[in-house]
C-alpha cells in the first residue's frame, strides 16, 4: 500500500496546536510524528493541518417548494471538498408514499454515483403513524441515526407537537438524535396572509413574517417536549439570541441540548432584505432569515462560551430563475441560501482573524464536534492514529475574492459575493486521496465518496428527575362514596 506523508505542517485539531507530520497509509492516519518518511509527499510548510470540515446541513437535489434544489450531490460534494469540507450531512425527506426506508433507498440511488467525498443522512420526519414509528427502527439499522422536525413550513413539512413527542420518545428508545427547525408555523402562516393582504408581496415580506420571537418560542417549546422525552436535541439553524437562549438555559440545567448556527447567520445581516433589487433580496431568503447584528453577536459569543457547538450551511441551492416562483408573492421563492465551498474561509477570516475565535475552536466548530454529536468520532472529524485520513492542509496566506465566477457551486449567483478570504485549502483529502489542490486544475471524482453509516447512541437526558415521576404516576386514594355530608 503507498503512504503518503503531509511534511512541514502544523497539526491543528479541537484541542492542540503542534508541528508534526502526518503519515497515511491506504485510507486512513498510521502515524504522526517528526520526520517521517513515505511514498509520497505533500507541502504542509506554513499550513495548518486540519481534519476536513463536515458540514451537518446541506439540501442537495431536494424536492422544495414545488422545485427541486439545484446544487447535485457531485457539484455540492466537489464545492464542499474545493473549500476544505469532506463530508456532508443531507437531510432525507419522505416521498409521495411516506416510506422512510424507501426515502434512504432513493437517497443512496441519487447521491451513489456522484458524490466526490463522504456523506451521511439525517431522515426528516414530518408526520407521524405506525409506519413512520417501526421504520425508524429500520432507519437507525441504515445508518441513519438523526431524525429533523420541521415545525414550521405549515401545509407541507409542518409537524404537530403531538407528533413530534411521539417521534421523541421514539427517538429515545433507538438511542437517535432528534433536531429540530424552530420556528412557529402556525404564526409564520398568518403572518404571511396579513402581509401580502397588506401589499407587502417582496422579500421583505418573508422577514417580517418570521421574527426572532418566533423561533425563540418554538426552541423552547422543542425544548421542553425534549425534555420530557428524556432525550437529547439538535436545534438547526439557530439564527437569534432568543433560541440561543433558550438552549444557554437548557443546558444550564443540565439537558443535552446542541445548537447549530450558519456561517450566513453570523456573517450577512437583514438588511441584506431591504437593499439592492428584487432578486438580490430574493436570492438571500432562506428560513429563518438572516437577522440584525445584535443577533450575530449572540450567535458569536455562544461559539465562544460553547453554549453553540457548531457551523454549518443549511446548503440549499436554488437558482435566480427558481427564485422567480415567487416575484408576485414572497411566500412562494424557494427557501435556501449557499455556503458549503465558503463556510471554512468566511468563518476563518471573520472568526479567528478577527480574534473571535482560536484555531482549535474553528476546527471545533467545523467538524470535530460534529462528528462527535453525529457519533462518527473520531473515525471522521479527528486526527489521530486509526482515524480516515479527511485531511486539509489549511493555508493561512491564501487569500481569494468570493465569486459566482471563480465557485463550483452550480448557482449562477453567491451569497458572500465580494466577501474577500484570508485562507483557502491548499490541499484537501478525502480517505487518504488529494481530491483538491490549489491551483492546479483539479477535477471531481463522482462515485468515489461513500456513505458513512452513523450508528446509534443512547444518550439519554435522564439525570433529571422531574418528568419520570410524571411518566410512573402514582395513583391517589380517594373513595368517591365518601362525601361529606353537607354537600
Ligand atoms: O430556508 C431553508 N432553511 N431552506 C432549507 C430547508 C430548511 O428549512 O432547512
Ligand atoms: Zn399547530
Ligand atoms: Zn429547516
Ligand atoms: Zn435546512
Amino acid at each position: 500500500m503507498t503512504t503518503k506523508v503531509i511534511k512541514g505542517g502544523t497539526v491543528c485539531t479541537a484541542d492542540r496546536t503542534y508541528k508534526a507530520d502526518v503519515l497515511i497509509e491506504g485510507e486512513i492516519i498510521k502515524q504522526i510524528g517528526e520526520d517521517l518518511k513515505g511514498d509520497e509527499y505533500i507541502d504542509a510548510e506554513g499550513a495548518y493541518v486540519i481534519p476536513g470540515g463536515i458540514d451537518p446541513h446541506t439540501h442537495l437535489e431536494m424536492p422544495f417548494m414545488g422545485t427541486t434544489a439545484a446544487e447535485t450531490f457531485e457539484s455540492g460534494t466537489w464545492a464542499a471538498a474545493c473549500g476544505g469540507t469532506t463530508m456532508v450531512v443531507d437531510f432525507c425527506l419522505p416521498g409521495e408514499d411516506g416510506s422512510i426506508k424507501n426515502a434512504i433507498n432513493e437517497w443512496h440511488r441519487k447521491s451513489a454515483p456522484q458524490i466526490c467525498s463522504d456523506v451521511g443522512y439525517h431522515m426528516a420526519i414530518t408526520g407521524w403513524n405506525e409506519n413512520v414509528f417501526n421504520e425508524m427502527k429500520d432507519a437507525v439499522d441504515m445508518g441513519v441515526n438523526s431524525f429533523k422536525h420541521f415545525m414550521a413550513y405549515k401545509g407541507a413539512l409542518m409537524i404537530e407537537d403531538d407528533e413530534m413527542f411521539a417521534s421523541f420518545k421514539r427517538c429515545r428508545e433507538l438511542g437517535a438524535l432528534p433536531m429540530v427547525h424552530a420556528e412557529n408555523g402556525d404564526l409564520v402562516a398568518e403572518m404571511q396572509q396579513k402581509f401580502m393582504a397588506e401589499g407587502i408581496t417582496g422579500p421583505e415580506g418573508h422577514a417580517y413574517s418570521r421574527p426572532p420571537e418566533f423561533e425563540g418560542e418554538a426552541a423552547n417549546r422543542a425544548i421542553t417536549i425534549a425534555d420530557a422525552a428524556g432525550v437529547p436535541l439538535y436545534i438547526v439553524h439557530v439564527s437569534c439570541e432568543q433560541a440561543h437562549e433558550a438552549i444557554r438555559r437548557a443546558r444550564q440545567k443540565g439537558m443535552r441540548v446542541y445548537g447549530e448556527p450558519l456561517i450566513q447567520f453570523l456573517t450577512l445581516d437583514e438588511s441584506e432584505y431591504f437593499k439592492g433589487d428584487w432578486m438580490h433580496s430574493a436570492r438571500r431568503v432562506m428560513s429563518p432569515p438572516f437577522r440584525n447584528k445584535e443577533h450575530q453577536d449572540s450567535l458569536w459569543a455562544g461559539l465562544q462560551s460553547g453554549s453553540l457547538q457548531v457551523v454549518a450551511t443549511d446548503h440549499a441551492a436554488f437558482t435566480s430563475e427558481q427564485k422567480l416562483m415567487g416575484k408576485d408573492n414572497f411566500c412562494l421563492i424557494p427557501n435556501g441560501s449557499n455556503g458549503l465551498e465558503e463556510r471554512l474561509a468566511v468563518l476563518w477570516t471573520e472568526g479567528v482573524e478577527t480574534g473571535r475565535l482560536t484555531p482549535n475552536e474553528f476546527v471545533a466548530a467545523t467538524s470535530t464536534n460534529v462528528a462527535k454529536i453525529l457519533n462518527i468520532y473520531p473515525k471522521k472529524g479527528a486526527i489521530v492514529e486509526g482515524a480516515d485520513a479527511d485531511i486539509v492542509v489549511w493555508d493561512p496566506k491564501i487569500s481569494k475574492t468570493i465569486s459566482q465566477a471563480n465557485h463550483h457551486s452550480v448557482l449562477d449567483y453567491n451569497v458572500f459575493e465580494g466577501f474577500n478570504v484570508k485562507a483557502q485549502a491548499r490541499y484537501t483529502l478525502s480517505r487518504g486521496d488529494v481530491i483538491w489542490a490549489w491551483g492546479q486544475n483539479s477535477q471531481p471524482q463522482p462515485g468515489r465518496g461513500r456513505f458513512v453509516p452513523r450508528p446509534a447512541f443512547p444518550s439519554a437526558n435522564v439525570a433529571l428527575s422531574k418528568w419520570k415521576e410524571l411518566t410512573a404516576p402514582k395513583q391517589i386514594q380517594r373513595d368517591p362514596m365518601n362525601i361529606p355530608a353537607g354537600i
